[in-house]
């Protein structure tokens, strides 16, 4: 099992293992989405059940264009979107279009380790870029460029998972150039993007796509529930078109068009508005509490930067410790976490452990950080 919690796993009662990066049940609100699916019912053609427009209905596409132009606070059209059944499968499906077996790709390192594995599954190469706290450090990539030549280039620019930092506008803007210099597609997963609490982010990768050299994979994971399974995709028409060109979405149509409609309906009626404000709230608060209780039982052991936004505290422990080696330990106290290791798309970084707030209350975290005292003491 390698200490990983899968989505389908429970922990055992009594458990409060801070390795879960989802939302806690509070916030996942059932009560929103069955008023957005009776506005939908009320109102739905029989043809709303058919496949749908292969980029996603329009009237869908529409709503979501409304909605990130609020929240990016930028213009953002629907014939720039493309529907996904999540962030994940978005990845998946532009490692299809875009990449061919043996390709190189840049990661972050560290980065999300779930994306090593879509990325992976294509038989792409992955190599590991560092990143400091404005994100993945464009000094190491331009030398990396000097001895390899990735297709793609996979970036967290916001509220990074493992990492919790934001890339710089300056990082971003240098990014964009190299891509276009060297002719790299750059994939920047924004999935955190609009999960801020205190300032905003720098502008999103989404809102610089006119240059075909960027795609932004988003989702309503984090800010609606992961179980709608529903993302997507934006880019500039030439990066559009050849997402629309593959065979998949030619027999299939919309990707997930049943939940578009309902997804659409909670942003027309502005559920999703209230939601995400509610979650900027509760989760802000939870960011307190943790960072006072690893203040006061993990302060002297390990170094971290208080997230402002996103699921994760990165803490960074001795050299010589493997954090690894600590999560048979994690689980007796029946706490748990996950291993820096698993972020690195090479194995490094065992000195370093990702622990999140979105799973937990605030006196869950609490006691589950003053279990993670005791792990490590
Ligand atoms: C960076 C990142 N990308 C993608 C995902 C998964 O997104 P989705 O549920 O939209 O597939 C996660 C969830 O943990 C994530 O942290």
């Amino acid at each position: 099992m390698n200490g990983v919690v899968t989505f389908d796993e429970a922990p055992p009662a009594g458990t409060i293992n801070l390795g879960i990066g989802q939302p806690s049940a509070d916030l996942l609100r059932v009560d929103l989405l069955r008023e957005a699916s009776e506005a939908f019912f009320n109102h739905a053609h029989p043809f709303d059940l058919n496949y749908g427009a292969q980029a996603g209905d329009e009237r869908f596409l529409e709503a979501l264009a409304g909605y990130l132009s609020g929240g990016y606070k930028a213009t953002v059209s629907p014939d720039s979107l493309f529907l996904t059944a999540g962030s994940s499968q978005g990845l998946d499906f532009v490692s299809t279009v875009f990449g061919n077996s043996g390709d190189t790709v840049f990661v972050e390192e560290p980065s999300y380790f779930l994306a090593f594995q879509i990325l992976r599954d294509h038989g792409l190469r992955l190599v590991g870029v560092p990143v400091d706290d404005d994100g993945m450090r464009t000094d190491a990539l331009e030398e990396l460029l000097k001895e390899h030549d990735p297709t793609l280039v996979y970036v967290i620019p916001s509220y990074h998972n493992p990492g919790g930092h934001c890339m710089s506008h300056q990082r971003r803007a240098r990014l964009m150039e190299l891509g276009r210099q060297h002719g790299f597609l750059i994939v920047a997963d924004e999935v955190y993007q609009l999960l801020h609490y205190h300032e905003e982010p720098p502008p999103a990768f989404g809102t610089m796509i006119d240059c075909d050299t960027v795609l932004s994979l988003g989702s309503f994971s984090k800010i609606l529930a992961p179980g709608m399974r529903l993302g997507w995709i934006q880019g500039g028409p030439g990066l559009r078109k050849r997402l629309l060109e593959n065979g998949f979405v030619s027999s299939g149509g919309s990707i997930n068009h049943y939940a578009s409609h309902i997804v659409r309906h909670a942003i027309d009626l502005g559920l999703l508005e209230e939601l995400v404000r509610e979650l900027r709230a509760t989760y802000r608060d939870r960011v307190e509490v943790m960072q006072e209780s690893l203040e006061a039982h993990l302060g002297h052991l390990a170094t971290w930067q208080r997230p402002r936004g996103g699921y994760f505290f990165w803490l960074r422990f001795d050299e010589s410790i493997d954090t690894a080696a600590f999560l048979d330990k994690a689980r007796e106290l029946q706490t748990g976490f996950q291993a820096g290791s698993l972020f690195s798309c090479d194995g490094r970084l065992g000195n370093y452990l990702r622990l999140s707030f979105a799973h937990y209350d605030e006196d869950d975290i609490r006691e589950g950080v003053a279990r993670m005292g005791r792990v490590f003491a």
